[in-house]
Formats: C-alpha cells, structure tokens, sequence
C-alpha cells in the first residue's frame, strides 16, 4: 500500500491494514515519510479515530522509533505518572522521590510548558545547575544510584513522537483522543515500567474541559497501555481552579517541597497521597490504596522523601541548598494584589485564563522556543466557593519590579467570576479507571 493510499484509505474511513500503518508510521520516523503526508494523516484520523489494533501499532512504531530505559535484573519494580497537565500541577515534583523512597523505581520522564500549561521541566529547571536532559545511560545511572530521575524526552525517547507532536501542534490535530494517547505512552512505555498511573485533569484549565472527553481519554489510554502489557490506572481529577496555592516555577517547585516538608496545600498533598498510593499498588509493595497511603505519609513524616528529593537534585547537578532560601531563587519581586470587583461568592475561575495570564507575565510560553522567567507568578488566595467581601485579594501576582501587569491582572480579574450563590464545583478525585473485566 502506498503512503496515498494509506491516507485515502482512513480518510475514507477504512481500517488500515496494520503492517502497511506500521510502515508509514516507522518510515515517517525515519524523516522516510514527508510532513505533509503525515499531516493529512493525522488529519484523517483526527475525523476518523483509529480502532484498537490500528491505535496500538502506531503507538508501537513510534515507541520503536526510539530506544527504551534498560532496567536490572532482578531490580525493585519501576512505576511512573503521568497527568495531562494544568495550571499549577506540581504533583510529579513531590510525588516520584516519595514513591522512590518507598522503594520503586520511578525513571520520570517529564515534559515542558506550553501554552497555559506548566511543565514539570521548567519547574525543576529553576534549581541552578538542574539538568533535565540526561541521557539515557546517564538516566539509568541515576536510577540505579538513587531510584528516581525526572528527564525530557530526548533524541533517543520516541523521536517520531517529538516530530510528530510539532506537526500537529501547527496543523490543528493536537486535540485527537487517539493520537494524544499515542503520544503520551510512546513517551511513558519508553521507561520498560511495570505499572503507571494516569492523572486525566478535567475541568476549565484541562486538555480536556467536558468529563465525557476526559473519561474517553481516560478509557483510551488505560487500554492501551494494558494491551502493551503495562497495567496501568486512571484517575479522573479536577482542573477547574489552579492545583494548590501557586503558580509559577520556582513557586511550584518550593511548594512541592513543602509539601514533602509535611506542610503544602491540602489538594496538593491528597493528590500526591492518592496517585503515590496507586503506583505503590501497581508496584505490589502493598495490597490496598489505605495501606498505600500511610506508607507515603511515613516518608514525609520522617523526611525520606525530602532526602531522596535532594538526592534526586544533586544527581543531576543541582544543589539542594538552594530550596533554604527562597528569595534567592525567586529573585527581586514585587507584588500586586487582584482584588474583587464585588462582594459574594466565588461562584468559578477560568483556569485557562489565568495559565494564559501566567504565560503573558513571563512564567509560560506559547512557542516552544520562547524564554520564561522562573520567579515570576501568582498566588492563589481564594477557591470556587469562598465568600469575600469587596476589595479582598483574589490573586497576588508577583513580579519583576517595574513590571508593567496592567494586562495581567485584568486577564486574572476577569478569569474570576463572582456570584450571589455558589455553583457546583468538581470533586478533586472524580472517578477511578482501570482494566475492563474480559
Ligand atoms: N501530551 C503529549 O505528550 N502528547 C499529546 O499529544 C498531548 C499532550
């Protein structure tokens, strides 16, 4: 089958025969195949979908494009997360060294922020010295030393995947349910894990907004990695106001490690207990999530997991001492509050606006190569349901000095919507996926 007949064959909504998918998929890895078949492609898909078979070649082809982590054996069993993304979503900072000190494995690799998303990679980017691009054999090192690393992608992880998401980044095929999945576990089964867990955010700062999207996405991926033999569980959890407190890199990363100090914001900490219980499940060290759960809470209580936090930090070039003085990371700032324009009830944010007014005050970016500021960022002071009084702060923003935030700040002012009555708001757990019953 050629590369025409294969576009023309799924446009027309054919199932493709798999050896001819895996061809184009591998080929177009290889640079073989030329962006503009593969963007028709894709852009057949997105109308199309791919079925099961079809979803699970392509992940493969483009998982076999690159090469994966090489593990020990026998060695401790290795587990991983992923979320979607959002805004202040600072959970794999604290989270992987906790569940390493435990005594899994957790070989991270992480992404950087794009549009009003944050990136874990940006964030850990603020320690001076921090490397995130490792190689592979500098990652395994890591691993073996310390049993956790948080990496980029690189060269050698799904290389087709990052050729691929900038294509469809500029051809408007980003948002397919069947080619995010794709993309997301190219890149995570790449680490040769035995269990991952799936945080699919879901709410007004989410790649997917409507529950129904976020339980198909959910759904898609949770198979698909079972089917390329990683059990793997999926929790449904809110984004429909920023994760935590704050939001910005080097406020993310001081407080992640709050919340390993034991301190943090109560969302941050469930989410981190709850999804760091399931990869402790999926790594069967215990049997039950309770069980789980007080096991994570003994290493923030006795600082194992703040130690293999440091660990982690020095081991790719960082000095941990820098997270003892904030101000020094954070660097000259100032602050200016958003106030509430009314008295009421913070009825709902529009956490898609207040990432997109994070990224126009310098902490995000919309092209890939744009430079951020690690300082800069806000702090959260109220959540959907708080009453206020007129004036009181809705968000500090904290700035360079002289920094003009007049846009900013009328982004945040109306991303917050006061009321009379409050309105429904999502549970921050929503619902749980896992293996369908044969
Ligand atoms: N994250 C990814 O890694 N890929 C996508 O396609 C979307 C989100």
């Amino acid at each position: 089958m050629t590369p025409y007949e294969l576009i023309r064959a799924k446009r027309d909504g054919g199932t493709l025969p798999l050896e001819a998918l895996r061809g184009f998929v591998s080929a177009y890895g290889r640079g073989e195949i030329p962006d503009y078949q593969m963007a028709a492609l894709c852009m057949a898909v997105f109308f199309r979908g791919l079925e099961p078979a079809e979803l699970r070649t392509w992940t493969e082809a483009m998982l076999r494009s690159g090469t994966t982590l090489r593990r020990r054996n026998p060695g401790p069993r290795r587990v991983d997360k992923h979320s979607t993304g959002g805004v202040g979503d600072k959970v794999s900072i604290c989270l992987a060294p906790l569940v390493a000190a435990c005594g899994l494995v957790v070989p991270m690799v992480a992404g950087r922020g794009l549009g009003h998303t944050g990136g874990t990679l940006d964030k850990l980017s603020a320690i001076p010295g921090f490397r995130t691009d490792l190689s592979l054999a500098e990652a395994e090192q890591v691993l073996d030393q310390i049993g956790v690393c948080i990496i980029g992608q690189t060269d050698e992880i799904a290389p087709a995947d990052r050729r691929l998401y900038a294509l469809r980044d500029v051809t408007a095929t980003v948002d397919s349910i069947p080619l995010i999945a794709s993309s997301i576990l190219s890149k995570k089964l790449s680490e040769n894990l035995d269990g991952l867990v799936l945080d699919v955010k879901v709410g007004s700062g989410a790649l997917m907004r409507g529950l129904l999207e976020a339980e198909q996405l959910g759904r898609t991926l949770v198979d698909l990695a079972w089917a390329m033999g990683c059990p793997t569980v999926a929790w449904l959890t809110a984004m429909d106001a920023p994760l935590g407190a704050a939001v910005g890199n080097a406020s993310e990363l001081l407080e992640a490690v709050d919340v390993l100090r034991g301190r943090g914001p109560d969302d941050v900490r469930k989410l981190t207990l709850r999804l760091g219980a399931e990869m402790l499940v999926l790594g069967r060290l215990f049997g039950s999530v309770p069980e789980a759960e007080r096991r994570l809470a003994a290493a923030i209580a006795d600082g194992s997991g703040l130690e293999r936090f440091r660990a982690m930090v020095r081991a790719q070039g960082g000095d941990p001492v820098v997270l003892e003085t904030p101000a020094a990371l954070l660097g000259p700032l100032e602050t200016t509050e958003v106030r509430a324009e009314r008295a009421g009830v913070l009825a709902a944010v529009d956490t898609l606006d207040v990432g997109l007014a994070a990224v126009v005050l310098g902490a995000g970016r919309i092209r890939s190569d744009d430079t951020i500021d690690p300082g800069v960022g806000f702090t959260i002071r109220r959540r959907p349901g708080d009453r206020l009084n007129q004036g009181e702060p809705l968000v500090s923003v904290h700035h360079r000095p002289g920094q003009d935030v007049s846009e900013v700040c009328r982004r945040l002012a109306a991303a917050y919507r006061l009321a009379d009555r409050a309105e429904p708001t999502l549970p921050l757990l929503i619902a749980r996926q896992e293996v369908r019953a044969s």
